[in-house]
């Protein structure tokens, strides 16, 4: 069990429980041991998730690009020479596979088990990285001062939509570094060559499911092998925490509705945004607290008063 959490103490018993009837026992005793895991495909990718979400990937590349990528030989159009390459921002509205990808019971367990239960969706980003010479320097997720607070305020789960390996230009992690709580400073940053050698690739076929905790030392290889590198990240926080979309009030009902009511939490729709007066304020309430109430009656769990 982590060192940050117990097994004995109740409130944490339950992330536990959904752990065990998962099978993922393991992959929980890595994120405490290492501040990351790697979920393989027959577990992380039910139904071929990842194989729907990189053609739904491609066709947004192509609808925004105006070229389909090709994954064997090309480099997207608009990429230069980058560490993450190819971005497309805000995708979970674009394709239903997405809402998928955020309800997979493997990554929720685990991202439970890292932020609580009222951990909300910040981000849901595609990287298509084609090969360049630029690393992607360690640094964390947590985008806090140091010293980081122990407990994980920020998680995030990648998923490797081809393989993963160091001449792929995967994710570098520094195994254990979130234990450190503080944040990397000039030399410890760089990868590779001369650069921090606690740092190591991520070796994951497509498919996988990679999650860490906001405090782990990470960056990305540069790839050096042709074709390209397709991920989609989903930056996951602590709903106290400003999320970098903004989905409050912007789900359509009917995405609402095909899914169960933790869809909606996860969505923020239970936080009360900035208010400006008194009625402001508890129309701004009673609207979160519907979604909260909703999920607290499907799942038994209860979340934090909202005010
Ligand atoms: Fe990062």
């Amino acid at each position: 069990m982590a060192e940050t959490t117990s097994a004995s103490d109740s409130s944490f018993g339950r992330p536990w429980d959904e752990i065990n009837d998962l099978g993922l026992q393991r992959y929980a005793k890595d994120l405490d041991a290492r501040g990351y895991c790697v979920i393989p495909p027959e577990i992380a990718s039910p139904n071929g998730l990842a194989e729907r979400m990189l053609e739904a990937c491609l066709d947004i590349a192509e609808r925004r690009n105006g070229k389909r990528p090709d994954l064997d030989r090309g480099r997207p159009e608009s990429q230069i020479d980058s560490p993450v390459g190819d971005t497309m921002k805000a995708l979970l509205l674009e394709d239903p596979v997405f809402e998928e990808s955020l309800m997979n019971p493997v990554l929720l367990a685990l991202a439970t088990y890292l932020c609580g239960y009222d951990v909300v969706l910040s981000s849901l980003t595609s990287f298509m990285k084609g090969p360049g010479t630029t690393r992607f320097r360690l640094h964390t997720d947590t985008q806090l001062p140091s010293p980081l607070p122990k407990q994980a305020l920020v998680c995030k789960g990648i998923y490797a939509l081809t393989d993963f390996n160091r001449d792929n230009g995967s994710t570098a992690f520094v195994p254990s570094s979130h234990k450190w709580c503080r944040n990397p400073v000039r030399r410890e940053t760089s990868i590779g060559e001369g650069g921090n050698d606690r740092a190591v690739p991520v070796d994951a076929p497509a498919g996988s499911l990679v999650v860490f905790h906001g405090n782990t030392w990470h960056g990305a290889y540069d790839r050096v092998a042709p074709g390209l590198r397709v991920s989609v990240h989903l930056l996951m926080v602590r709903s106290l925490l400003r999320a970098t979309e903004d989905f409050i009030g912007r789900i359509p009902q009917e995405a609402l509705d095909r899914n169960p009511p933790r869809f909606a939490i996860l969505t923020q729709q239970g936080v009360v945004p900035g208010y400006i007066d008194k009625d402001d304020e508890r129309a701004k309430v009673a609207r979160a607290q519907k979604f909260v109430s909703a999920y607290e009656q499907d799942s038994g769990v209860q979340l934090p008063a909202k005010r």
